[in-house]
């Protein structure tokens, strides 16, 4: 994982001219500008050519990060969608209701298309993938890291999968999510699971999905503490006051990047052996990548400390 972790990641309605300029104030690590759920159909020409405008006016490079989240292959409106903000080059876009593999290697040999057309380098816009708002998708994400291993300039492209939990119980017709005690209904603790396993046999980053109790910032905390604890490295957000919470949960204590980089020292200075002691205490190749993921996430510090310098 490079210094790219992406701690927050708000949406924002592509068609609000007003939340497109507050997201970019919030302080997150990257915009998630939305084409699909919070645009009305009539909206999305419109909103089509608003997020354009937006992408020009605060392109590349700059901090936040922005990502366009299309509509779906299954929606007949990716295709517009991708050849409409394309031309921005936004960091990547984010991929909804995603039914298998086959549907991201079909969504990238698209995008080879639209790249070249407008001169942008082949390969260059990433992907998030929304894995678990289908049952179908959900079942397939298991074989995503072999699909991966054969489609290798699709897979380049993934930066992080995540899950979601309000198209499933849709499609599953399920009325409950978790029990009184806050505990996940097995459906939606496999979906959860299965994003966080997948993403670490991908490699990229997995990110926890949105708390939509935007005003219960305690609650959120606790999701996104929890998310933390198990391997999530960023977290989606709906309003820009969730975006404070996610940035401090997911950024390293000073005590862990501390204990990260005594953990490299100490492994450097065995010069190579693949097992050594800090404190006392045994640590081996699973500390020393812990050791740097810590690190890697200690990297996305650093721009959000200051995010009015680039924008
Ligand atoms: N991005 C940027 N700005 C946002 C925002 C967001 N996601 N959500 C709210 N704001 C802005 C509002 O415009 C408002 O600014 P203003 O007072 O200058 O108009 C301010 O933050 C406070 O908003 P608030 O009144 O607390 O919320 P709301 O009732 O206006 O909006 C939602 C609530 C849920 C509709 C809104 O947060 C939202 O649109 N979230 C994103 C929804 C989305 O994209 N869903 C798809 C993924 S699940
Ligand atoms: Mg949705």
């Amino acid at each position: 994982m490079s210094a790219g972790v992406l701690r927050s990641l708000l949406f924002v309605p592509g068609d609000s001219e007003r939340k497109l300029a507050k997201g970019l104030a919030s302080g997150a690590d990257a915009l998630i500008v939305d084409l699909e759920d919070s645009v009305a159909a009539e909206r999305l020409p419109f909103a089509r050519g608003q997020v354009l405008e937006f992408l020009q006016a605060h392109a590349a490079g700059a901090h936040p990060q922005l990502w366009v989240r299309v509509n779906a292959l299954s929606s007949g409106r990716l295709y517009e969608d991708a050849t409409a903000v394309i031309p921005g080059r936004p960091a990547g876009l984010v991929l909804p209701k995603v039914d298998s593999y086959a549907d991201i290697e079909r969504i990238a040999l698209t995008l080879e298309a639209i790249e070249a057309g407008h001169g942008i380098a082949v390969g260059s816009t990433a992907l998030v993938v929304i894995g678990t708002e289908t049952p179908a998708g959900l079942l397939a994400l298991p074989s995503y890291p072999q699909a991966a291993a054969v489609h290798r300039a699709s897979a380049r492209r993934l930066a992080g999968l995540t899950w979601g939990m309000e198209d499933l119980s849709a499609a599953l017709g399920a009325r409950v999510r978790s029990d009184a005690a806050g505990a996940l209904r097995p459906a939606f603790e496999h979906a959860r699971t299965t994003c966080l396993l997948t993403a670490a046999a991908l490699g990229v980053q997995a990110i926890d999905g949105v708390y939509v109790d935007f005003r219960d910032a305690q609650g959120l905390r606790g999701e996104a503490e929890r998310a933390r604890e198990d391997g999530f490295t960023g977290k989606l957000a709906i309003h820009p006051d969730q975006v404070g919470v996610i940035n401090a949960v997911f950024t390293p204590s000073v005590a862990e990047l501390d204990w990260a980089r005594r953990v490299v020292a100490a492994f450097e200075a065995a010069g190579g052996a693949g097992v050594t002691s800090l404190d006392g205490r045994m640590i081996d190749r699973p500390h020393w990548l812990l050791a740097r993921r810590i690190l890697a996430a200690g990297a996305a510090r650093a721009p959000a400390a200051k995010p009015e310098a680039n924008t």
